[in-house]
């Protein structure tokens, strides 16, 4: 019984410990408690290089959005998906493109879009579109977030 009691005992230590470690990486974050505010999510982007907005890309990730995207996504209000204003805020642009170009592992497996999914209950599907379109959009939405 004793045994027990101090097994327990342990185990609380140790949690308290973890739980203050958790604390300390929370502060020193830029202050973003989103979950996927760092993180780049699952697929094949794992680097993207965000110069300044280039208004050419944007206008045909704008293209690529009306008609592939805007069924089930306008800015401000949900529909099918979420509102995706703001959403270069929220997500890293990594994220964003794998989100895209990868959305069933996603939802599977990054903790972000599970819980994105586990809200709308409706699976976002790959909309066939290469990285280079997907890059468009990207740059649409940042083009929309700027303009806010
Ligand atoms: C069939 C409806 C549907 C279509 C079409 C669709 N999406 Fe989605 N999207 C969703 C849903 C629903 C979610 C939430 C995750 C889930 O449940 O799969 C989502 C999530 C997202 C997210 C994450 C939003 C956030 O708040 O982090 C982004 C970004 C996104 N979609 C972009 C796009 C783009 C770009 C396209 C077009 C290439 C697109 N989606 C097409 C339904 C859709």
């Amino acid at each position: 019984m004793k045994f027990i009691q101090s097994f327990a005992i342990l185990i609380l230590i140790i949690l308290l410990a973890l739980a203050s470690c958790k604390k300390e990486e929370e502060g020193t974050d830029s202050g973003n408690s989103s979950p996927s505010a760092d993180s780049k999510g699952i697929g094949p982007i794992t680097k993207v290089d965000l110069g300044e907005i280039d208004q050419a890309k944007a206008a045909k990730g704008k293209q690529h959005f009306d008609t592939k995207c805007s069924a089930c996504h306008k800015f401000e209000e949900k529909v099918v998906g979420p509102p995706l204003a703001g959403v270069t805020e929220r997500r890293t642009p990594e994220w964003i493109m794998n989100m895209i170009l990868n959305p069933v592992e996603m939802t599977q497996k990054d903790p972000a879009a599970m819980e994105l999914y586990a809200t709308y209950l409706v699976q976002m599907t790959f909309q066939n579109v290469s990285q280079d379109e997907t890059r468009e959009i990207l740059e649409y939405f940042r083009q929309m977030d700027k303009k806010k």
